[in-house]
């Protein structure tokens, strides 16, 4: 049986932020929460070390069926410090670093296959920079070095440790009481076992693996490009299941989104935490916590959390949120807030829901059939029922009766031939 190991407790320094570096997201997702997905694929006995930030990190992975332990980062600092806590309780140990959210079962499964004492991983890269360079002699590993301990020599190798590791349990009980920190981070590094077991003839055979798969994430510029690479990977998953998307590149959508039926993005969307079924998103729109239903929405329209938009066609400029539209038409630069508009209502230009009076969120409800004229501001509470008419610019501040006209509009008043006493004739 296996047991996965997986090292979260670091302070990431490197990224420079408040927050603690696992729970940075990708695409809208805590990376730790990718990385124990992938990891509960492989063994249900997942162990996740902590330290840094401890209740904000365990907040988030308590979710998981996964056993959370702290490390003494006082005491024994480093990712080989961090396996002190542990209790080791398989043949065989999958150690994954905290901060690789790329990783996929399917890729860890090859590790699983290969008979050593240890199997690691190695990725050739371009630009080895931040990681720990291996070094090989006739083409066998031979020892791990750290970028900060490693010579000018060193620092040149492309051949880097991807940060996985398969350990033969007994290979951690000998070797673990063996580590020093005797390095530039006064760390205990778990990378010196490697040569340690080589030292002592034992087998460590290595993977190859691409960095699509391995990337550790250290800094803002890593999480950058992970999650370029994770939402790709989200899009051709929906694009798969028959969405069509115009120019992906410049589509986000995150992992919590999900798409039915045949849906049409267009470029420059943003689509978190929704459902969209059957629709047409037109391009630069903003999507957020909604359901979307055989509708058509934007060019630059922003639909906002608890949105139900079904059978409607929200168009330039139209803000919703948490509103429950059901055929209707809103085509110009709206406020649709706290609503309930139903079928067969046309919202004109500039409407606007008067949701706020400053202390308290009120509710607009409109029924059926309703034409809203151009430029008329609604104010909350208030009920509009079927088949009435609103005048353009109105204020409605009362409930409105089925099949009424409710009108409010300042006298016009026309002063013939004004123009030219104000400013004078001009020929
Ligand atoms: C580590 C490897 C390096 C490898 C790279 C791959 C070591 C010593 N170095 O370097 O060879 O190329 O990963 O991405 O292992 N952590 C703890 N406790 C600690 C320190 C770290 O749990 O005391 C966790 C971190 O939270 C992180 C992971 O271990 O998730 C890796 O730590 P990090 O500091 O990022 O190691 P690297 O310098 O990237
Ligand atoms: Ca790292």
């Amino acid at each position: 049986m296996l047991q996965v190991i997986i090292l979260a407790a670091g302070k990431g320094t490197r990224m420079k932020s408040k927050s603690a570096k696992v729970l940075h997201t990708l695409c809208n997702k805590p990376m730790i929460e990718y990385i124990i997905e992938e990891a509960l694929k492989l063994t249900k006995n997942v162990h996740v070390i902590l330290n840094h930030q401890f209740e904000n990190v365990k907040n988030i992975v308590s979710k998981y069926p996964v056993k959370i332990l702290k490390q003494d980062l006082k005491n024994f600092p480093g990712t080989g410090g961090a396996l002190k806590e542990t209790s080791l309780e398989e043949e065989k140990i999958l150690i994954l670093n905290g901060d690789m959210p790329l990783i996929q079962a399917n890729e860890l499964k090859k590790f699983l296959n290969i008979d050593a004492d240890i199997v690691m991983s190695v990725m050739k890269l371009n630009n080895p920079d931040g990681y720990g360079r291996v070094i090989l002699e006739n083409n066998k590993v031979k020892k791990i070095v750290e970028q900060k301990d490693a010579n000018e020599e060193e620092l040149k190798i492309p051949y880097v440790n991807a940060g996985v590791y398969l350990f033969k349990k007994e290979i951690l009980q000998k070797y673990l009481p063996k580590l020093s920190n005797q390095n530039a981070q006064k760390e205990y590094y778990l990378t010196d076992i490697i040569e340690m077991a080589v030292n002592d003839g034992l087998s460590v055979k290595a993977i190859e693996v691409k960095e699509e798969n391995f990337k550790g994430i250290n800094s803002k510029k890593d999480l950058a490009k992970a999650e370029e690479i994770m939402c790709k990977r989200i899009k051709e998953y929906w694009m798969k299941l028959g969405v069509i998307m115009r120019l992906p590149d410049t589509i986000f959508i995150d992992a919590y989104s999900s798409f039915e039926g045949e849906c049409e993005i267009e470029s420059g969307c943003v689509i978190k935490k929704s459902v969209i079924i059957e629709s047409k998103i037109k391009s630069n729109s903003v999507i957020e916590e909604a359901i979307i239903k055989n509708s058509e929405i934007g060019p630059i329209a922003r639909i906002r959390p608890k949105s139900e938009i079904i059978d409607s066609k929200i168009g330039n400029f139209v803000e919703v949120k948490a509103s429950k539209l059901n055929g209707v038409k809103a085509g110009h630069l709206s406020y649709l807030g706290d609503s309930e508009i139903d079928k067969g209502t046309n919202i004109g230009a500039g409407s606007i829901t008067c949701n706020y009076d400053g202390k308290n969120k009120y509710k607009t409800k409109i029924g059926k059939n309703v034409f809203i004229g151009s430029d008329t501001k609604l104010i909350a509470p208030i009920t509009i029922e079927d088949e009435v008419i609103i005048g353009a610019g109105s204020v409605v501040n009362k409930d409105v009766k089925k099949g009424a006209l409710a009108i409010s509009r300042a006298p016009l008043k026309i002063v013939e031939k004004f123009y030219y006493k104000f400013f004078g004739r001009k020929d």
